[in-house]
């Protein structure tokens, strides 16, 4: 019965990559073990995210605890368990660390680029957050060096984020699809619960903080404005904007419509980086057959100069990216 398979049939992340991976059989099984510790970061990230009230409500926050160290703030936490995890991996050697919030790590075979705790400023007020990570290979023939890191986005292998919400999500591409899992906090594994996702060739949301409106490009501030009062006579769109780049993505993707974080006149940039924010969502969105756009081109064709670059970053269903196209083609 359809239904009972559904329920006795788990299809566990570890299972579906190894399915996957039995396609390749020049594959070694590394790209495995790698995701399995990032999985295991993830639950504990998971787990102590759902803590974090408790912890402070009982007044573990900033005091001493038993063992006299310090309580851990939970970004710089989520960083060191990620660290941690990745190098004990086996599968990454060395890690270059140039500010907290961001991760590279290399092995002979590797480079990881991640976020540990995405939209930290939200964990207060219990909104979602999340960790964002992108995988590269490197030659064989080589040691990595920083080189290896500044590549195009397209040059991923796979890339994902894991959603520490209402119920943990691990949403997860290889290059051939995306598929979302959830954590099953009984069982302790992450279970395919969203497959083949595919996002909406059209929305009827877009995402966007429209508190720097004033500073907004001539196209981004004409798409909004769209949004609001459309001219061809449909309905106008809905605002959703959480704030946190995860949970925000993660609505994109099932709901359609688009996430921005454009340009303005005080950050030319934009202010998501391209490494561990832009590229792997960028990467995601067109596994789901939407676009990825920087108000100048494909997002995952940018070419990063240093590992902490920033872009402006419009994301979504096909047809509202090829909305925003056309405005910056006819801005010239
Ligand atoms: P932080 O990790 O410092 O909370 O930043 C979150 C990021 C990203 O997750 C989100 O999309 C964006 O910043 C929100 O920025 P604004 O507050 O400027 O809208």
């Amino acid at each position: 019965h359809a239904a009972d398979a559904h329920r006795t049939d788990l299809m566990t992340i570890t299972r579906f990559v190894l399915n996957e991976q039995s396609k390749y059989p020049e594959s070694r099984g590394d790209f495995t073990i790698l995701l399995n510790h990032i999985v295991l970061g993830c639950k504990f990230v998971c787990s102590s995210v759902n803590k974090a009230g408790l912890a402070k409500l009982i007044g573990l926050a900033g005091e001493i605890n038993i063992q006299g160290e310090e309580q851990k703030k939970l970004d710089v936490l989520s960083n060191e368990v990620f660290i941690k995890a990745l190098v004990s991996s086996g599968r990454t050697c060395t890690l270059s660390r140039k500010k907290m919030k961001m991760q590279l790590l290399w092995s002979p075979q590797s480079v990881e680029v991640f976020d540990p705790l995405d939209g930290s400023s939200n964990i207060d007020c219990g909104v979602s957050i999340g960790t964002i990570f992108g995988i590269y290979m490197v030659k064989d023939d080589h040691e990595p060096t920083l080189a290896d890191v500044l590549q195009p986005g397209k040059q991923m292998v796979a890339a994902g984020y894991c959603m520490y919400g209402s119920s943990c999500t691990l949403v997860l591409s290889t290059g051939k699809g995306v598929n979302g899992f959830t954590l099953d906090p009984s069982l302790g594994e992450f279970i395919l619960t969203h497959p083949d996702i595919r996002i909406p060739k059209k929305g009827k949301i877009y995402s966007v903080n429209e508190g720097n409106a004033k500073n907004f490009d001539g196209p981004t501030a004409k798409y909004v404005e769209n949004c609001k009062f459309p001219k061809d006579g449909s309905p106008s769109k809905s605002l959703r904007y959480i704030g946190s780049m995860v949970a925000d993505v993660h609505r994109t993707l099932l709901y359609g419509g688009t996430f921005m974080y454009p340009a303005d006149k005080k950050s030319p940039s934009g202010k998501l980086r391209v490494l561990y924010e832009v590229f792997p969502m960028s990467f995601l969105m067109e596994n789901a057959g939407g676009q990825a756009f920087t108000g100048k081109q494909r997002a995952l064709d940018l070419v990063p100069t240093k590992i902490h670059d920033r872009s402006p970053i419009f994301l979504g269903s096909y047809d509202d990216i090829e909305e925003i196209k056309a405005l910056y083609a006819a801005e010239g």
